[in-house]
């Protein structure tokens, strides 16, 4: 029997909503809020209000683009954490009053989860490929970078993870010293194609396992412009593409070293990388190569289901629905991962 969800997705900056029907995508409408460009980042108070805007006019494009009224829905799934307080209450706030008034049962999501399980969507009019269990994603985002061994829809461990910045942040954060809009993660990758990688070499960390570090590559990055900069002002102007293909070389180097010794380790060669920063040119071709050479099957997702998107929602909310997790009505939304 056809299961049809509708995925509400406000951890962050993007409110979103999505129908799919078992696997197969019918909608999915992103409304971004413009409104934190001029602060160079996301401010959570500024970030619920849009939500609360913007969400019924969201939820009821992606309904009518569906084709689909509510109260056809079997579930409404809604992400639940981690993310900002403020904006995951106006998601989860909206799927509790759409569930009583329609009498739907809700389903929680790990927004985590969401960005790996979106490699299991299909389009209406296209199967996109899908790992094998068990599989190995790359999870990197603004918030987040880790390494998670992937033995089912519902069972994942994190293998590694960050001990301080995140992958997106170490683009955003080094975009912005060099005066470049945010989110600088896209704007470092377009520029990148003009520059060599080799031009400037930055710090790499040793961190023990699988887990990441990207905060000493941050000072180090701000050190060759702060030396650079005090002898010629124009530096960072002239190099800018060098500056943003260097930068992006290293973060890319230091995200794969890692990443082929949790597939050598465990022997797990069906790779998928998820999250904002899996749009980068630089880190897409990287995988592919990569996994050219060590005989991975690789699995990059549509640029549509990088960044957040109620999609994924939608389609971990129809795992979690297949077996039975229905959300009670009093769930609060949660901040952390590890509180989760
Ligand atoms: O997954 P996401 O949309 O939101 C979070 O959950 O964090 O990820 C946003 C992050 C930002 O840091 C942004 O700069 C980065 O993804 N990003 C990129 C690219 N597109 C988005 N980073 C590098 N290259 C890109 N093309
Ligand atoms: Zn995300």
């Amino acid at each position: 029997m056809d299961i049809t969800i509708l995925g509400i997705e406000s951890s962050c900056d993007d409110t979103s909503a999505a129908v799919l029907r078992n696997n197969v995508l019918l909608s999915n409408v992103i409304a971004s809020q413009a409104v934190h460009v001029k602060y160079g980042g996301v401010i959570p108070e500024l970030a619920s209000r849009a939500h609360q805007q913007n969400i019924i006019p969201v939820v009821d494009t992606a309904l009518k683009e569906a084709g689909i009224t509510a109260d056809k829905l079997d579930a409404i799934a809604f992400t639940r954490g981690p993310g900002l307080l403020g904006s995951l209450l106006v998601g989860t706030s909206f799927a509790k009053g759409l569930s009583i008034a329609h009498n739907i049962p809700m389903v929680e999501v790990n927004h985590l989860q969401g960005h790996i399980l979106s490699h299991f969507i299909d389009l209406p009019d296209r199967t996109l490929p899908h790992p094998d269990f068990p599989f190995l994603c790359l999870l990197v985002s603004g918030g987040h970078s880790q390494i998670v061994r992937v033995d089912s829809p519902l069972e994942m461990e994190i293998i590694g993870t960050t001990i301080d910045d995140a992958a997106g942040e170490a683009f955003d954060k080094c975009a912005k010293v060099m005066g470049l809009p945010y989110p600088g993660g896209p704007v470092i990758d377009r520029l990148a194609k003009e520059g060599d990688p080799k031009a400037f070499r930055f710090a790499k960390p040793h961190v023990d396992g699988y887990d990441y570090s990207f905060s000493g590559l941050k000072t180090s990055f701000l050190y060759t412009l702060r030396d650079e900069v005090a002898e010629n002002p124009d530096f960072i102007e002239k190099n800018k593409a060098d500056l943003c293909a260097s930068l992006q070389a290293t973060i890319v180097d230091i995200l794969l070293d890692k990443l082929i010794r949790a597939s050598k380790d465990t022997g797990i060669k069906d790779i998928a990388i998820a999250g904002g920063v899996s749009a980068n040119s630089g880190l897409r071709a990287g995988i592919v190569e990569t996994g050219r050479r060590r005989g991975w099957r690789t699995f990059l997702p549509e640029f549509k289901f990088t960044t957040d998107n109620a999609a994924m929602i939608a389609m971990s909310g129809y795992f979690r629905y297949k077996h039975g997790d229905i959300a009670s009505l009093d769930l609060a939304p949660v901040a952390r991962l590890e509180d989760l």
